[in-house]
């Protein structure tokens, strides 16, 4: 995983990003769904890959405190433009792979989404590094590229990493199936609170085009189905919400 190129394919990608989010926004308001479930006004959370901010200040908006921390200089830059002046909020640039510089014992929750965590490349390293950094009963809600989206190819759906071009620059990417990352890996530190497959009743390219009303309608069916072990394995995005041990 290389920092450098992730800093730099984000970097270029900035002015366009808000806008090529807004299709999204119905998978955003998911998380933010899970987020309610788990985090308060008052909690101190840090936002793992968080761009230009935009879970930040919907955090910020409930009353909670937020680390908000990011490679790319500027999409923290865009960032602090938009939210700048607060007390409430910390900006770090940094990598999320690293995380032992963070104070032990200290956050309230974790969010990260929109694929920032597909840059993980040992996840029992992160696992342990999370845990440390996390109050007991902490929660964590994350959101990453899966590794079986259906509308794949099947050589595709098998990868368990490959190179995904941003703004013209590889980046490096790691596919899991979610279940069993949880229980090969996180379960040693957490119980598993929620988890639901999201964009595969159409392919992502049509959902992309389609009314936001339809994609939250879809949205609303998925968060049903999709939690479902038959389901397992066919979005093209996992939502996970996970609490840490006492
Ligand atoms: C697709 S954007 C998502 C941004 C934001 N979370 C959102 O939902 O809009 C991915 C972000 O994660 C950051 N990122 C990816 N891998 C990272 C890493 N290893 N360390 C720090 N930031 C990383 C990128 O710089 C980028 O800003």
């Amino acid at each position: 995983m290389s920092l450098i190129n992730i800093s730099r394919a984000y970097d270029q990608g900035v002015a366009e990003y808000d806008s090529s989010m807004r299709s999204d926004h119905w998978m955003r308001r998911m998380i933010w769904r899970q987020c309610k479930h788990a985090f308060k006004a008052g909690d101190h959370i840090l936002d793992l890959g968080c761009g230009t901010g935009i879970d930040s200040y919907h955090l910020l908006k409930q009353g909670m405190k937020v680390t908000a921390l990011d490679a790319s200089k500027a999409m923290l830059e865009s960032h602090k433009k938009k939210y700048h002046g607060g007390e409430n909020i910390e900006f770090q640039q940094g990598d999320l792979t690293q995380l032992e510089g963070l104070p032990n014992d200290h956050f309230d929750g974790v969010v990260s989404s929109f694929a920032a965590l597909n840059t993980v490349d040992d996840w029992p390293q992160w696992q342990r590094q999370v845990n440390a950094i996390l109050k007991p009963k902490a929660q964590i809600v994350f959101h990453m590229l899966n590794a079986g989206d259906i509308w794949q190819d099947s050589e595709r759906r098998q990868q368990t990493e490959r190179e995904i071009a941003i703004n013209g620059q590889p980046v490096r990417h790691y596919f899991h199936n979610a279940n069993q990352l949880y229980h090969d890996i996180l379960a040693e530190n957490f119980n598993l609170k929620y988890s639901c497959q999201f964009s595969f009743l159409l392919p992502y390219a049509k959902r992309y085009r389609l009314p936001s009303w339809i994609n939250l309608a879809l949205g609303e069916l998925e968060n049903l189905i999709g939690r479902l072990s038959n389901f397992e394995q066919t979005g093209r995005f996992v939502l996970m919400r996970l609490q840490k041990r006492d």
